[in-house]
């Protein structure tokens, strides 16, 4: 095993060291979560599922309250999943909070988040797991075509290991319903599809993206930014807030509006680089995408699908994804 996933398994979360909320069981064995879920099957309970890499924050929260509206239980997994981190991303750093995630989810009152299971990554992956996809063992699942652009340009492998431990995830839990944000979008997609293409039975829904009130969309990576850099990362909701108001008066040509959205970030950056930052501001891509099957526009955008105005910006080294949905019919 490589040196980042050995730091990650002494990372990972023996529940023995948490202190469980009142109300919240916290499970380290999937065979223990099975039979808790077996008993609600047993008493005819629904069950709302969650899946989250935890440092939960509102967004995650809103997507538990979402759930417990609509099924008698609600569980959460949280799990940091190595299959979906390339060798050069921050698989090793990204935050674990586990304890703190209790917390958060005790505050939202007694009734509300069930279960939460925690598994080892030795027991998701019995095949081991490495970073280096040439190196993998075992069965993966990957959602063809979907996967390919926007995210999948810069991170090809990553729907892969998103799809893969989703539909892990789904076998073990067996929800009636699952809970995704928006501001996934693409991620959203490409499990609506794994979910179709595999007779899933869980119904899926895609909850809206939570924001501070300055517009920024909330995201465990936010923790990543120095105050300056998130004050300059306002550009993102800013630039697509421009795209859908030239949407909203008329402009329906796709190329138009990438650009002047493209500008204000390239108008950012200059003004990131004449503060004289010691980091920048780069922009991987802004699209404009079919809401209904995020296949590329270029030109007219098509009234009857709407579309997804999306970018991802890097932050100094943060990577920042955002999107709009505009006149787009998401599953609910
Ligand atoms: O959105 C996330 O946090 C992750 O991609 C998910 C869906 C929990 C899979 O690891």
């Amino acid at each position: 095993m490589d040196k980042t996933l050995e730091g990650v398994n002494m990372m990972m979360t023996s529940t023995d060291r948490f202190k469980c909320p009142p109300g919240i069981k916290v499970f380290n064995k999937i065979a223990d979560f099975r039979q808790w879920r077996r008993s609600l099957l047993l008493d005819k309970k629904t069950l709302g599922y969650v899946p989250t890499m935890g440092a939960l924050h509102q967004g995650h929260l809103s997507l538990v309250a979402a759930a417990r509206k609509r099924c008698d239980h609600v569980a959460l997994t949280v799990f940091v999943n190595p299959a979906q981190f390339a060798p050069t991303e921050d698989l090793g750093t990204y935050p674990r909070t586990l304890q703190k995630d209790l917390d958060l989810l005790a505050s939202l009152g007694q009734g509300v988040a069930s279960a939460v299971l925690v598994p080892q990554v030795e027991e998701m992956y019995p095949a081991g797991i490495e970073l280096d996809v040439t190196k993998q063992k075992g069965t993966f699942v990957e959602v063809l075509g979907i996967s390919n652009q926007l995210e999948g340009t810069t991170r090809p492998n990553f729907f892969r290991g998103v799809a893969t431990v989703v539909s892990k995830f789904l076998n073990i839990v067996q929800p009636e319903e699952v809970f995704f944000g928006q501001k996934d979008i693409q991620q959203c997609f490409v499990i609506r599809d794994m979910i179709r293409d595999l007779h899933f039975p869980t119904k899926m829904h895609i909850c809206p993206t939570v924001r501070e009130e300055s517009g920024l969309a909330l995201s465990s990576r936010n923790v990543y930014l120095t105050p300056s850099q998130k004050e300059h990362a306002l550009v993102l909701s800013r630039s697509l807030k421009h795209m859908e108001s030239l949407y909203r008066a008329g402009t329906r040509d796709a190329t138009t509006l990438v650009q002047a959205g493209t500008k204000l970030i390239q108008d950012e950056r200059k003004k990131v680089q004449e503060d004289g930052e010691d980091w920048e501001i780069k922009l991987d891509y802004v699209s404009i995408n079919s809401g209904k099957d995020l296949s590329e526009l270029k030109g007219d955008i098509p009234s009857e699908d709407g579309c997804v105005i999306s970018m991802a910006v890097y932050v100094g080294d943060t990577r920042l994804i955002d999107n709009l949905c505009l006149d787009v019919e998401l599953a609910d």
